[in-house]
């Protein structure tokens, strides 16, 4: 059975004083919809207990929207809970369970200062790792950091690519009412601002946001169909994988999509992808399966990531200035990708072609991705000659028994109950990964060599029972 898209909705994002169930009216409202054929709400909030300490949430919503007795789900995978949601309640109208159903997601954070947010937030991290001081900004930070060495992208060159992700961003973010920021930014500005998560600057971070968007799924055809959904989990600690400079968890949500679809990347006409973090738009785009390493530079250089570009990307604003109410992304996201394909959107920044879009949403530090592929009903595609597999990295063996910096990075903005700066990093020894607190003052290289001993302090330990515990030794 056909799964289609008939309305979709935002409320504003940003810092507000509603209510949450304010937002979710709004987005209800801007969905101009009737709501007389709905037969279930599904509902994604990410931690609305901790957010606002509202219980029992999928009852009291739909009953506050208007629609009590109808069945009603809350559905929460961390941050891509938006995308969660839909890819649920697509699976119920698919199924035949409801011909008609009311998709929300939306969270509400501003009210709490950053520490506070930022230790909720935390709580998606592996308990282990959390017990550094590790946030969502810092293990990102560390990600992107290894992931531009091992790409051999010098440090310059690469803040050079976040900062076109970032003014790429704000500049769409300028020209999206629903956003929290709507103003340019320049190099210069971007250059001066403050760091979050070296070598993450303010502007390469999505902010604290209120907000809520909203879609009507259906079995009734419409212009817009569901083409394709996916999704892929990853082990929750970022030091058990394989590989932390690319995400498994959306390479296998894009195959399964893209499989679902029939027609494979290079027919996306443009994409929505998950910017918690600048680097994060860029993995995300290789990820999908839309961009190569080689061409990373080249195409923010050259800004084929605009409307007029090769690949539009986020021309939302993304997560980044649109704003990232962490349970409504992912499903902001497609209704950003409806308006854009049902041209509501200013014609001068509609890209030529709208036929097909897909969007991309990381739950945690991509351990629960999901990837959806809307597509103009009855628009031609070049369909998959065979199905899309997924390959296993290729992880080079590692030798070496002595502990070397594999990533690092000094936090500012720790959660509640830790000091800042924070000094993380994650070691290398053999294929092990260990994630560790750096108490030597001096933020350490990649690469370079650390010694571990209760009697060297090396560059690295000094509290030697805290180091112990976090890096989970016996003590001799
Ligand atoms: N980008 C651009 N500007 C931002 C911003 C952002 N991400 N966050 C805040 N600002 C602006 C504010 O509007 C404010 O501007 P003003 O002085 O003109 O009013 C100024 O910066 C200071 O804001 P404040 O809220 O005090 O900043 P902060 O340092 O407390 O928080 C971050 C900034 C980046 C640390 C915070 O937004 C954050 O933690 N973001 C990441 C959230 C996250 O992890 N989400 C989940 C990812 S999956």
């Amino acid at each position: 059975m056909g799964v289609y898209l008939k309305a979709a909705g935002l409320s504003k994002f940003g810092k507000s004083d509603d209510k949450l169930i304010y937002k979710i009216r709004e987005a209800i409202e801007n969905m101009d919809a009737d709501l007389s054929e709905i037969e279930a709400v599904y509902l994604g909030l990410m931690n609305p207990e901790a957010f606002t300490g509202v219980g029992n949430i999928a009852s009291y919503v739909t009953d506050k929207v208007g629609l009590s007795g109808v069945p009603s789900v809350r559905i929460e995978t961390a941050s891509s809970t938006g995308a969660a949601v839909f890819y649920l309640a697509y699976a119920a109208v698919r199924a035949g369970l409801y011909k008609s159903v009311l998709v929300l997601a939306a969270e509400k954070m501003t009210h709490l200062s950053t520490p506070k947010v930022t230790k909720i937030i935390s709580e998606v991290i592996e308990p282990s790792e959390r017990k550094t001081g590790a946030s969502m900004p810092s293990l990102a930070a560390m990600c992107a950091r290894r992931f531009a060495y091992d790409n051999n992208i010098s440090e310059n060159r690469f803040t050079d690519v976040l900062a076109e992700v970032a003014i790429k961003s704000h500049h769409y973010g300028s020209l999206n009412p629903h956003a929290q920021f709507q103003k340019d930014i320049t190099k210069e500005k971007y250059m001066n601002s403050k760091h979050v998560a070296e070598p993450l600057r303010l502007f390469d971070c999505s902010p604290i946001s209120d907000g809520a968007a909203a879609v009507i799924l259906t079995s009734e055809k419409t212009d817009i169909t569901v083409a394709g959904v996916g999704q892929g989990t990853d082990k929750q600690a970022l030091t058990k994988r394989d590989i932390i400079t690319r995400f498994t968890s959306t390479q296998k949500a894009a195959i399964t999509a893209y499989n679902m679809a029939g027609f494979g990347p290079e027919n996306i006409n443009f994409a929505e992808v998950h910017d918690a973090f600048t680097p994060f738009e860029v993995v995300g785009l290789l990820d999908t399966f839309l961009l190569e390493p080689k061409e990373v530079e080249k195409f923010y250089k050259n800004k084929e990531g605009y409307h007029n570009g090769k690949l539009p990307v986020n021309i939302s604003g993304g997560l980044k200035s649109r704003g990232h109410p962490v349970g409504a992304s992912g499903l902001a996201q497609i209704v950003e990708c409806y308006r854009i394909m049902t041209g509501k959107y200013p014609k001068e920044i509609t890209p030529e072609k709208t036929d097909i879009a897909l969007t991309q949403s990381i739950g945690g530090l991509a351990t629960n991705n999901f990837v959806t592929i809307l597509k103009k009903t009855g628009a031609k595609v070049k369909p998959l000659p065979e199905p899309m597999v997924f390959k296993e990295p290729i992880i080079k063996p590692v030798k070496d028994k002595k502990y070397r910096i594999f990533s690092a990075t000094r936090l500012y903005t720790p959660p509640e109950g830790f000091d800042s700066p924070l000094d993380l990093v994650i070691l290398q020894r053999k294929d092990k990964l260990i994630l560790a607190r750096s108490v030597s003052g001096e933020l350490p290289k990649i690469g370079n060599l650390v010694h571990i001993d209760e009697k060297i302090a090396g560059s690295l330990i000094v509290k030697k029972d805290d180091i112990f515990q976090l890096l989970g030794f016996k003590k001799r």
